[in-house]
């Protein structure tokens, strides 16, 4: 039998309490540990009962549920809480999210939509709860609601290190390589903060490896970073998709019929926002040379461009390292690795180096259990070691792209380079 999560359910309403008690009555792992009809009550039943997950109304007597979220945030941090609205307010969006709430749902909804909100909400308690096991003990001591503002405006700037992982031909493994690079990173510095980004779109599909979805994706962030008071790390927090690695996932539209215009000027500010709250940015991206992949050659620090030894594959490959040349992407940035390499193939690691004018530096076998690892959600890195030959190569590709950042990266130095890479690309920026 799984572990039970334990949810607190909180309406002033009788029979909306009943109805969401019954929306959650066939789910197995789910156990309702107690009602409350007003914040305040909330409030002390969060800290008697330690539920692992709250369902919070807003409007109720004595206090109001987005009250009743920052209070028990701040004595709880674990707890997470999914404000549940009557209509989809983006006024009430970003109240919930502000005052700390892990997720916002609108009314209507199914049971399986709200069983799977718990689910991610309690993949968030179970993080935050052993986070808070490894801290010592006078950091997890309760800040006053000053110290928390604070805190947020005064958080340093982790000036992480974006990684792009490009290759112009469909299929090469450039999805697999980004998943593995992530997840790689997070197992390999635990203290750490890594975000895989899906750069795709219309067909991303960061989601179906890891075998996740969300209600939010990219495009939230996008806006938020266009905003002038730029990305608020709390509601984007509830676009991250956490992954059990301690990577987090910032996934595409779940349908290409979502996607929307994106300028490079906005993806650049939004990789570069983002900086401030990851030490690693890996940016899995689309076969088309379109305005984000322009943005992705002008921000990323390295490059990992990715091609299999075919004579298609590279050809592809020339016309991506001409575009970085002519971009003036450093050279000595760009980490070429071979995909789905097979004993077989004619054509040698030396001869692909000559060809493209630059060093190969990691080979990766074609693996048999790479499609077993996509179908069952897993990144290929994760998998058996003793079965799947994929694996220490990738590991040491991942050491291979700490070690290559390790040493380099201000603030400063992002700046000047990428003002140098808008020299060429300014004319595609329209300005
Ligand atoms: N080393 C490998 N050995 C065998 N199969 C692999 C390997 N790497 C990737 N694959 C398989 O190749 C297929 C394409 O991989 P992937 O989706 O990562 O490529 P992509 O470049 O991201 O594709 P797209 O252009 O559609 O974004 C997947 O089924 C994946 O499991
Ligand atoms: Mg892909």
């Amino acid at each position: 039998m799984p572990e039970q999560i334990k949810v607190l359910i909180v309406d002033d309403n009788d029979d909306t309490r009943d109805g969401t008690r019954r929306l959650l009555e066939y789910e197995d792992n789910i156990e309702i540990v107690g009602f409350a009809d007003n914040g305040q009550s909330a409030v002390d039943q969060a800290s008697e009962l330690k539920p692992s997950v709250i369902l919070m109304d807003i409007n109720m007597p004595v206090m109001d549920g987005l009250t009743a979220t920052e209070l028990i945030k701040s004595s709880h941090p674990e707890i997470q809480i999914i404000v549940v609205s009557v209509q989809d307010d983006a006024h009430y969006m970003r109240q919930a999210f502000q005052k700390g709430a892990f997720d916002f749902i609108a009314k209507p909804i199914t049971s399986a939509e709200l069983a799977h909100a718990i689910e991610r909400a309690n993949q968030e308690h179970t993080r935050a709860s052993m986070q808070q096991a490894m801290q010592p003990p006078q950091q997890v001591q309760q800040t006053s609601r000053q110290d928390d503002h604070r805190i947020v405006a005064s958080r340093p700037d982790l000036n992480g290190q974006v990684i792009a992982v490009m290759g112009l031909k469909g299929g090469v493994g450039k999805t697999t390589i980004a998943v593995s690079l992530g997840v790689g990173l997070a197992r390999l510095m635990p203290d750490q903060k890594v975000l895989i980004v899906d750069s795709n779109l219309l067909f991303g599909d960061l989601a179906v490896f890891l075998s996740t979805r969300s209600d939010y994706n990219i495009l939230n962030v996008i806006e938020m970073a266009s905003d002038p008071e730029g990305i608020d790390i709390q509601t984007a927090e509830s676009v991250f998709v956490p992954h059990e690695s301690g990577a987090k996932l910032l996934l595409a539209p779940a349908n290409p019929g979502e996607a929307q215009p994106v300028s490079a000027e906005q993806f650049v500010q939004t990789l570069n926002q983002l900086r401030r709250d990851f030490h690693y940015i890996i940016v899995d991206t689309a076969t088309t040379f379109d305005p984000i992949s322009v943005a992705v050659i002008r921000t990323a620090d390295r490059m990992v461009v990715v091609a299999t030894p075919t004579m298609p594959a590279l050809k592809d490959a020339r016309l991506l390292f001409n575009e970085l040349t002519g971009a003036e992407f450093p050279s000595e940035h760009i980490l070429l690795v071979l995909n789905e390499v097979d004993k077989s193939s004619r054509i040698t690691r030396e001869q692909i180096s000559n060809f493209l004018k630059h060093e190969v530096v990691a080979e990766i076998p074609d693996d048999p259990f790479a499609i077993e690892a996509v179908n069952n959600g897993r990144p290929l890195i994760a998998m058996d070691s003793k079965r799947s030959v994929a694996v220490r190569p990738l590991m040491n590709l991942v050491q291979l792209v700490r070690d290559s950042v390790s040493d380099s990266g201000t603030s400063d130095e992002h700046l000047v380079e990428e003002q140098r890479r808008g020299g060429i690309f300014g004319s595609i920026l329209g300005g």
